[in-house]
C-alpha cells in the first residue's frame, strides 16, 4: 500500500513520523477526509479548498496549489486501485524541538493515505442512537483542526451508552455532534446551525442544503434549541463517512415515531443521486 508522503508516493512500512513533529506533539495541524465512490474522490476540490483554508487559518503556508493537492490525491487513489473507501489527508506545521512559539521557516509535513470504509448501512436504513453532550470545544470549530480531544471524550461516551453520536449542545443551542452536523425537522422545516465558528461546515452538510433546495424542502440554517430538538420530529447527523443518518433515539426517548422519518428519506435519496451522479460524470470525462 503506498502512501502520500511529502509530495513522494513510498510504502507506507517505509514512513516515518519524527518524535518532533509538531502534530505528534502539539495537535499543531489540520486534516482531511474524503470519500472514494467508484475510483472518484467526492467532492474532492471543496475538501482540498477546505484543507487550504484550514492551513491558513492556523498560519500554516502550503506550498503548491489546490489543483497540484488535487492531482497528487487521486494519483494515490489510482496507485492503491482504490474503487470504494477514502482517503485520509494530514498537514502538520513540521518538525522543531518543543517549543510552543514556532519559526515560519518550518517545512510543512503533508501526508495521505488510502483506507477502506464500512458503509454503516444498518444505522442508515433503520437509524441510529444519539446522547446529548455539553460543547465545551475551543471557539474555532470552523478549522478542521487535529486536536479532537472533546471531540473523542464524548464520541467515546456514546459509543460506551450504545449509541453512535454524541450531538452536542452549547449555551443551551445544539450546535453539531462529535464528527457529523446535525438537522432537525421541526413544524416541516429541517434545521441545522449557521456555517459559523462554532461548528466545521461540513461538505457534506453543504451538498445536503443543495438536495433540501432541489427537492423543494424548506431549509433553514438556524440554531436549534435543545428543547426544540426533543420535540423534533425527525433528525438526521451528516458526515463523509457516515453520509445521511436518521437518528432515532436521544437518550433514550424516541425521535418523532422513532423511525426514519419521510423528510430523512428523501435527502437520504437526493445524496445518493449526487454521489451517483459526481462519480458517473468523472468515469466518463
Ligand atoms: N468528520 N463536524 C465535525 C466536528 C466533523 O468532524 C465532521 C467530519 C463533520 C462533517 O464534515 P464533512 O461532511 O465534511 O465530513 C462535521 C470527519 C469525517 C472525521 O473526522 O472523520
Amino acid at each position: 500500500m503506498k502512501i502520500l508522503y511529502n509530495g513522494d508516493f513510498i510504502e507506507k512500512k517505509d514512513a516515518h513520523v519524527d518524535i518532533e513533529d509538531r502534530g505528534y506533539q502539539f495537535g499543531d495541524g489540520v486534516y482531511e477526509v474524503i470519500r472514494v465512490y467508484n475510483g472518484t474522490l467526492f467532492t474532492l476540490k471543496e475538501h482540498t479548498e477546505r484543507l487550504f483554508k484550514s492551513a491558513k487559518e492556523i498560519g500554516i503556508h502550503l506550498q503548491g496549489t489546490v489543483l497540484d493537492m488535487e492531482e497528487k490525491l487521486q494519483q494515490l487513489v489510482a496507485h492503491n486501485q482504490l474503487t470504494d473507501g477514502g482517503v485520509y489527508i494530514q498537514v502538520t506545521r513540521g518538525v522543531a524541538p518543543r517549543k510552543h512559539q514556532y519559526s515560519d521557516s518550518l517545512t510543512p509535513q503533508i501526508t495521505a493515505y488510502t483506507f477502506q470504509v464500512k458503509k454503516p448501512v444498518q444505522e442508515q436504513e433503520a437509524g441510529a442512537k444519539a446522547i446529548l453532550s455539553e460543547d465545551l470545544r475551543w471557539l474555532r470549530c470552523d478549522i478542521k483542526s487535529l486536536n479532537l480531544l472533546y471531540n473523542i471524550m464524548e464520541k467515546q461516551k456514546a459509543s460506551e451508552a450504545g449509541a453512535f453520536e454524541a450531538i452536542l449542545v452549547r449555551d443551551g443551542f445544539v450546535t453539531e455532534g462529535t464528527s457529523s452536523n446535525v438537522y432537525a425537522v421541526i413544524d416541516g422545516v429541517i434545521r441545522t446551525h449557521p456555517a459559523n465558528n462554532l461548528i466545521l461546515n461540513g461538505i457534506t452538510r453543504r451538498k445536503l442544503l443543495e438536495v433540501c433546495e432541489e427537492e423543494g424542502c424548506t431549509v433553514e440554517e438556524t440554531r436549534i434549541s435543545k428543547e426544540e430538538l426533543l420535540r423534533a420530529q425527525e433528525i438526521f447527523i451528516s458526515s463523509t463517512t457516515a453520509e445521511v443518518i436518521p437518528i432515532v433515539e436521544i437518550d433514550g426517548e424516541p425521535v418523532g415515531e422513532g423511525v426514519p422519518g419521510k423528510l430523512t428519506k428523501r435527502v437520504q435519496v437526493g445524496f445518493q443521486q449526487k454521489i451517483n451522479h459526481e462519480s458517473e460524470a468523472s468515469i466518463s470525462s
